[in-house]
């Protein structure tokens, strides 16, 4: 398999604690923040698909994950990946690589046989998803997704969402806040700051204890509630844990 090039991936946050600026962490204000959506269960992605060159022309296309695919060609894991596509008249598409036949993972679009192709039995579909053939009984699900003035792709993807709590660590000297969310198996987090709400993102690092160190970036899901520390000096930030996607 291919190995994943974090390098290019780029997701916005799914959760968030808000910590207002005050004098001391004991006395912070913390309230979650989630990204609105219709349905209640799905998350916000966001990529820059100006890091992925095979986006810039028509028929273009990539495959993202959250869970790594199995020889079987399914995720091991729960969550689906899924598709962004450059159609013919210029517009991104997204939608779930997930095969409606036999939940296969299809793969991405190919100009040569102009279609993507189920690995397991061979049902294709077109550049926007819709089937061509094979025993796949529609088209593939498509994701509501919305091209930003600042030309990154907003995608809705189901069941993305999930939940952040926080808490004040007092350790005498010091103050760290937890951050405490379900982590799905085999699922890849990263914890981010930014210190005011019009500011870009920061990769924080964080310790997986009260006093470890804190030099973990990424934790890997192990389908269990994961808390992470992180500190604060400065008392104000807004805190947020992302999913990390992967070109599967
Ligand atoms: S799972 Fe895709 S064609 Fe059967």
């Amino acid at each position: 398999m291919e190995a994943p090039r974090r390098s290019f991936v780029r997701t916005l946050l799914l959760s968030t604690a808000w910590m207002s600026g005050v004098s001391g962490m004991k006395r912070l204000h913390l309230s979650a923040e989630l990204i609105p959506s219709a349905e209640g269960n799905e998350g916000l992605l966001s990529i820059q698909p100006s890091d992925y060159p095979v986006l810039s022309q028509s028929g273009g296309s990539i495959r993202l994950g959250f869970n790594p695919i199995r020889s079987n060609h399914q995720p091991d894991g729960t969550l689906q990946p899924l598709l962004i596509n450059r159609l013919e008249d210029g517009t991104l598409k997204a939608m779930s690589a997930e095969c409606p036949h036999g939940s296969c993972a299809v793969r991405t679009y190919s100009t040569g046989s102009q279609s993507h192709v189920c690995p397991c039995h061979a049902s294709r579909f077109r550049l926007d998803g819709s089937r061509i053939s094979g025993p796949a009984p529609f088209g593939l699900e498509t994701y509501p997704s919305e091209e930003q003035p600042d030309g990154s792709l907003h995608v809705l993807v189901p069941r993305l969402r999930f939940t952040l709590s926080t808490q004040v660590v007092d350790l005498g000297q010091s103050q760290r806040l937890r951050l405490t969310f379900a982590a799905r198996r085999k699922v890849s987090y990263e914890v981010v700051r930014r210190r005011q709400i019009n500011e870009p993102w920061e990769r924080v690092a964080f310790a997986g204890s009260e006093q470890g160190a804190l030099s973990q970036t990424e934790l890997d899901g192990e389908g269990l509630l994961a808390s992470v520390y992180v500190e604060a000096p400065d008392h104000q930030g807004l805190f947020a844990v992302r999913i990390l996607p992967k070109e599967y």
